[in-house]
């Protein structure tokens, strides 16, 4: 995948550490087959950011999970550092203690950092803690210990039900109270855990409109203070420059508002989950033909994770498969709807694994085809 004519590789990349966390949150999108998933060993996340340094990627963004359950974190920190790379955390904030900040007073981490995230749900324990169980305390603590420290740090308010009529006294904690410069918020999507919690959690249209409203108000309260690429400020934010824009006949400011465009992400983004596996789903993927005879003729899913049926019958057909640059056109055909293919990609994973049970899968023959499938790195 090309960046761009400047960075032929990602500027950044998302890297899930670890699938295990000291937390159970309600709505969380790493839970259930991704905690089932086995994290990688230091040794070779330390290959993966010599790897990353080589193609000159610029920043890691360090996740989980919760990233601060791993022992060797720092010792994988140094590694990103020792790869040329900056780095952010996200983070519950839960166990982040004294001994953390002394261990960010080591070498290069404090001046290579860009900020750690902690994720805030609530003005107090009872609003934080219906969606992140007994954590409350333990996450101002840590907020503040950083914030103290003079570590750069922000928070996320990620709005569900449980704290949609808390987040005008969620603001004053973090703006007035502990001084923080800014926040972002998002909003609880149905995916992990927040599926089978969907009802007690995700906003309904109503409460989509509602927390809109509220975050409008915030926004006029604390100009320049509240950030969000996704839910309900992020719409109030677009819609209010498309009101704006369609009064007065003045261009939008935001990067390619008014025009159809593709996910930023593709062209500045890789995305590496704890087990090693990198982004499936974008990207293109090249055949020889005979390959693409062998493939073809057994897959059974003709929607979105009909990439992952493909990848699944290349390994299982132990044909290699290499990664390599192409350029990407932007193609403006397709739609991608968040929570109804959200179900079906499930749905699909679910029924690649029972028609493996089942031997739909199964070859006659199945001899090694070495050099016989292309896949672009994932984007
Ligand atoms: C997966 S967590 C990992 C980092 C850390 N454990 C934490 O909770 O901040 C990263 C961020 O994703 C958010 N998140 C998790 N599940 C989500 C979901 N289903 N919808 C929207 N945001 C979600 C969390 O609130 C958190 O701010
Ligand atoms: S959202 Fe973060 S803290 Fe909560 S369960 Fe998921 S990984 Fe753990």
């Amino acid at each position: 995948m090309t960046g761009s004519s400047l960075t032929p590789t990602p500027h950044s990349v998302d890297i899930s550490l670890t699938g295990r966390c000291n937390l159970k949150c309600t709505y969380c999108f790493y839970a259930n087959e991704m905690t089932a998933l086995s994290d990688l060993p230091t040794a070779t996340w330390l290959a993966c950011f010599e790897e990353l340094g080589r193609l000159n990627v610029m920043e890691a963004t360090l996740s989980g999970g919760e990233a601060f359950t791993r022992p060797d974190l720092f010792e994988l920190i140094d590694g990103v550092i020792a790869n040329r790379m900056r780095y952010s955390i996200l983070s519950n904030g839960t166990l982040i203690t004294d001994r953390t900040l002394e261990q960010f007073a080591v070498g290069k981490r404090r001046q290579r950092l860009n900020y750690v995230q902690v994720s805030i749900d609530g003005s107090r324990a009872k609003i934080h803690d219906a969606s992140r169980p007994k954590s409350f305390t333990r996450a101002v603590r840590g907020l503040r210990l950083l914030k103290e420290a003079g570590i750069p740090v922000t928070v996320r308010v990620t709005i569900t039900r449980h704290n949609l009529h808390d987040l005008e006294n969620i603001a004053a904690l973090l703006l007035e109270d502990i001084g923080l410069s800014s926040f972002s918020t998002n909003d609880a999507i149905p995916m992990g855990s927040g599926c089978q919690n969907e009802a007690e959690v995700a906003l309904g249209p109503r409460e989509q409109y509602e927390a809109m409203q509220i975050m409008g108000r915030l926004l006029e309260r604390y100009p320049g203070r509240l950030n969000a690429q996704a839910g309900p400020q992020a719409k109030i934010q677009m819609y209010a420059e498309m009101e704006h824009a369609r009064r007065t006949g003045e261009k939008t400011t935001r990067w390619g508002m008014g025009r159809l465009t593709a996910c930023g992400c593709t062209f500045s983004k890789l995305a590496i989950l704890h087990d090693g596996t990198r982004d499936t789903g974008c990207g293109l993927k090249a055949f020889r033909a005979e390959a693409a005879e062998k493939i073809f003729s057994l897959t059974r899913i003709d929607r979105f994770a009909f990439d992952i049926e493909v990848l699944y019958l290349v390994e299982r057909q132990r044909m290699s498969l290499s990664e390599v640059p192409v350029q990407v056109a932007n193609s403006q055909r397709t739609t991608v709807r968040v929570v109804r293919d959200t179900a079906r990609l499930l749905r699909d994973l679910l029924r690649i694994r029972v028609l493996a049970r089942n031997g739909v899968y199964d070859l006659a023959e199945s001899s090694p085809d070495p050099a016989s499938a292309v896949g672009s790195p994932a984007a």
